[in-house]
């Protein structure tokens, strides 16, 4: 959506700030032993809590209130029977509707004593979100968070996951703009424009280059051995630094 008025940017802020407390929650809740379906049923009790419905379930039929990854898995993996575990590597991805508008964040976590390696995946990825937001401005082409998001993850010897990107939001979960930046694109040239809300997510790995699908038709997974990290923030673009609501 392109934002109209300040009621816009209120209610966006109040979704955002719902979505990241439902992630600081359940990272806080987080423990080796729990499976991913208890955890889900904590973030889904702090949504409810605040009248705010979980965005894939509400927009799409996704059986769970939020998306818990661990190692392998990059994204959508199903809230199930699947043990956390120390040095796991988790991602918490909470998206959720409120008085008609949506917000998305996630995180990436290690669980307990992680391996370096993990750590420093963590690390690279936010990096990469932090040089992506800072590159999003009125006018800026969406390559340069191509650019800024490569360039991280090259500078710390990771993979950019090519086939998963932002994406417009703020009345639906997905919006146009669609893949924010476009990888299949080369340069991508379009521009962000003033006003406009939407997400970036950069996903780093350690090799892999796509998340592929599995039979479930929601997990998108690499291959075991590897991992993945993704941070994302819900920001609406202007002139100067965006304005992040997650
Ligand atoms: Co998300
Ligand atoms: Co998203």
């Amino acid at each position: 959506m392109t934002i109209q008025s300040t009621a816009d940017i209120r209610g966006l802020q109040r979704i955002g700030q719902i979505v990241a407390a439902t992630v600081t929650a359940m990272k806080a809740a987080m423990k080796p032993g729990m499976t991913t379906a208890e955890l889900d049923k904590i973030g889904r009790r702090v949504l409810e809590s605040y009248g705010a419905r979980p965005a894939p379930e509400f927009f799409y039929g996704y059986p769970g209130a939020t998306c818990i990854s661990i190692n392998e898995e990059v994204a959508h993996a199903i809230p199930g029977k699947r043990i956390i575990r120390a040095g796991d590597l988790v991602n918490i991805d909470v998206s959720a509707e409120l008085d008609g508008y949506v917000a998305d964040t996630g995180a990436s976590f290690p669980v307990g004593e992680a391996s370096p390696l993990i750590h420093a995946l963590c690390a690279a990825t936010q990096e990469a979100l932090c040089a992506s937001i800072a590159v999003a401005k009125a006018g800026n082409r969406m390559a340069e968070v191509q650019e800024a998001i490569d360039g991280v993850a090259q500078k710390h010897g990771f993979t950019v996951i090519r086939n998963l990107s932002g994406h417009g939001i703020g009345r639906h979960l997905h919006e146009a703009p669609n893949h924010v930046p476009d990888f299949a694109r080369g340069k991508d040239q379009r521009r962000f424009q003033k006003g406009s809300v939407l997400t970036i997510e950069p996903f780093l790995s350690t090799g892999p280059r796509i998340a592929q699908e599995t039979s479930d038709g929601w997990t998108l997974v690499t291959k075991p051995g590897h991992f993945t990290a993704q941070y994302e923030h819900t920001l609406i673009i202007t002139d100067g630094e965006a304005l992040i609501i997650t």
